[in-house]
């Protein structure tokens, strides 16, 4: 097996949620070098991370391109070992489509890894994502994935659910409902099995280290209704919370007429149907494929999230 410290990794979507929690653990816990590509200026500020020490920031290099360009990411993955693609969208809009953000960034990826020094190839998907799916953004994931395992270049795709990690915006959402008297959920009896954050990173380590090719169905530990997902958290703060339901068919109204009405609608019916998949699987033979322990419970990851929000809260004071 190789040196987990000698490898470079090729990051795209490095700015996202997962990229920024993949850079610090992966420069924290290891020598590994890591060339992550963002597409703004913007974005590129967002990996000023305060939390990296001057040595682990010697070991991260930012590059901006568009993931559309096969010359400038073939330049940007010169030396690399491993690739993470992260690139993806819950939402498309007229000017952000799917095949743009998924199929298009995809095939440029495949191709960079198959003409570099990659020697493996992890790609993010969602639950639920196959070519087929009548859901827009699950058929687009589907097709990404497709594109990514037809490469020669060994690849391992990841089908994950809700993630939830500290300080993120989904992550923070839960917290708000959570602590809310009373809160609105369509369809509140639909499945969720959420991954703590932390397992994902893991993942993606073990997939590299194994080479594996092929995809992998990864959820948390525990299926539940979107209801009790929510009393759970309430339950975790000390609190209760009376969840009314709400029909979907209503839902996918709103987000119709948003789509009508608006260049860039909050919802869209193809982010609701992603939303709303029952997720319920058993994440038993991705783990023993992975090698890896058991996964953070539910209660474990929502006490995680509360600890971060509690520590934040504390800074303000200060
Ligand atoms: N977080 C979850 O709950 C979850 C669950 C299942 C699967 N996943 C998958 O895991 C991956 C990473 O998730 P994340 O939570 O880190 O996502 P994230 O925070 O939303 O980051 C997504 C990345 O994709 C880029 N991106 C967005 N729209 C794009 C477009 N139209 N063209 C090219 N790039 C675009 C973003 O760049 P900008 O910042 O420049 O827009 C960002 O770098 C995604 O592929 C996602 O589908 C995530």
């Amino acid at each position: 097996m190789q040196d987990a410290n000698a490898q470079q990794w090729l990051v795209t979507g490095a700015n996202g949620n997962l990229g920024r929690r993949f850079i610090l653990e992966t420069l924290a816990s290891a020598e590994a070098k890591i060339c992550a590509v963002v597409r703004s200026q913007r974005a590129a500020e967002q990996l000023e991370m305060s939390e990296l020490t001057g040595e682990q920031r010697a070991r991260l290099d930012v590059v901006v391109l568009d993931y559309t360009d096969h010359k400038a990411l073939l330049g940007a993955a010169q030396g690399c070992t491993r690739a993470l693609h992260l690139v993806g969208i819950l939402k498309a809009t007229k000017s952000a489509p799917y095949t743009q953000a998924h199929e298009e960034s995809a095939a440029v990826m495949a191709k960079v890894c198959d003409e570099s020094s990659i020697e493996h190839l992890t790609y993010l998907s969602i639950l639920g994502s196959h070519a087929s799916s009548p859901n827009a953004c699950l058929a687009s994931k589907g097709r990404a994935e497709e594109i990514l395992l037809g490469a020669k270049t060994s690849a391992c795709v990841l089908r994950v659910p809700m993630v939830l990690g500290e300080g993120d915006y989904a992550s923070g959402a839960l917290l708000t409902r959570g602590a809310q008297v009373r809160s609105f959920a369509f369809r509140p009896e639909s499945l969720e099995q959420p991954i703590y954050a932390g397992d994902v990173i893991k993942a993606v380590g073990q997939a590299a280290l194994l080479k594996h090719a092929g995809a992998l169905d990864l959820a948390g530990a525990e299926s539940l209704s979107r209801k009790e997902l929510l009393q759970r958290v309430a339950a975790c703060m000390g609190k209760t919370t009376s969840v009314v339901g709400l029909p979907i068919t209503l839902g996918y109204a709103i987000a119709a007429c948003m789509q009508a009405l608006l260049a860039n609608p909050p919802l869209t019916s193809a982010m609701l149907g992603v939303l709303d998949h029952d997720d319920d699987i058993d994440p038993a033979p991705a783990l023993q494929v992975l090698q890896m322990q058991a996964l953070c419970g539910v209660e474990a990851t929502i006490n995680k999230l509360l600890a971060t929000n509690a520590d934040a809260e504390l800074k303000k004071v200060d």
